[in-house]
């Protein structure tokens, strides 16, 4: 068996660590980087990226797609639904995977199986996410596709005039009601299969309330808990990912799932708990 992790930065720990599973199970194991990919049509159908033959893998682990510009994604998710179609296993499907991207599909798919979420609103309206910025005091402004923590914003009624700059630019505007922690911190719960492979606080550092490791947040013993393992199966099963990493906050009505993450990176998860999630996706994939 040979399976392609895809990934941009052949040092990212959990390419690495899925890598080093699959070897270690006696499976082939080899990296593409969409950075270069091609299609050719009109003689049959070819995808190959660096020589290989896409479609002759037994499986993709895709860990990211890389990006740039909207063009060059599209380009890279609709190759990798090709694949889908010509019967190379994805991992996680790019279904989950677009879903999971998008927060608002994410918020959707959450609400169809009433996953507890705060009060989110997603509007091309500046008016109407003014009234909800009003409603609510304030609210944390999230890109549609963020992630890693970028681009988020607090908005407040005395700084809500930013608003009409955002939306000028990006067209839509996402926005959360504030969960307002003592600490600030999330809990990254990180799903396999049906199993919850652990859970870990992040903490936000000093002076910040968003928690990523990449903005500064440090990974921390979060005991399995009941509630986390609960929800965060349930989130992963809306969105339809086979694996995942689930984002929860505290509230005062109980944990409220903010994001799932259909390419998440499991090194907070090894950081703290010593857990491998690259050996138990890979398990699952082979
Ligand atoms: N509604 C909220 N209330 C308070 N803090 C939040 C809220 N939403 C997000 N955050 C903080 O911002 C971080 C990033 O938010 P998240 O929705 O997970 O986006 P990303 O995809 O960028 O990780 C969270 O981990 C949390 O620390
Ligand atoms: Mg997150």
């Amino acid at each position: 068996m040979r399976y392609g992790i895809l990934v941009s930065d052949p040092d990212d720990w959990t390419a690495r660590s899925l890598f080093a599973s699959l070897v270690e199970s006696g499976a082939e194991a080899t990296f593409i980087n969409f950075s270069s990919l091609s299609s050719r049509v009109g003689d049959g159908l070819r995808l190959s990226s660096r020589g290989i033959d896409l479609s002759s893998l037994d499986g993709i682990i895709v860990r990211d797609l890389g990006r740039s510009g909207s063009q060059d994604v599209a380009f890279r998710f609709e190759a990798l639904r090709a694949l889908e179609e010509l019967g190379v296993p994805i991992t996680n499907s790019t279904d989950s995977i677009a879903r999971a991207a998008n927060k608002f599909a994410t918020s959707l798919a959450l609400q169809r199986e009433e996953v507890p979420t705060p009060r989110t609103m997603a509007t091309t309206s500046l008016d109407d996410a003014l009234s909800f910025v009003d409603e609510l005091g304030k609210a944390v402004f999230k890109p549609l596709f963020g992630f890693k923590g970028r681009g988020i914003e607090l908005i407040t009624r005395e700084n809500s005039g930013s608003l009409a700059e955002i939306i000028d630019r990006q067209g839509v505007l996402y926005l959360q009601e504030v969960v307002e922690l003592g600490v600030p911190r999330d809990i990254r719960a990180f799903v396999v299969g049906d199993r919850l492979a652990g859970a870990i606080y992040r903490v936000a550092p000093p002076g910040s309330w968003i928690s990523n490791l990449a903005k500064g947040g440090s990974p921390e013993v979060c005991t399995d808990d009941e509630e986390v393992r609960e929800l965060a199966l349930r989130a992963g099963r809306c969105v339809g990912t086979a694996y995942c990493g689930v984002d929860l906050l505290e509230t005062p009505e109980g944990l409220k799932v903010i994001e799932v993450n259909g390419t998440p990176s499991g090194r907070g998860i090894f950081l703290a708990l010593g857990v491998d999630v690259g050996k138990m996706i890979a398990e699952m994939v082979i």
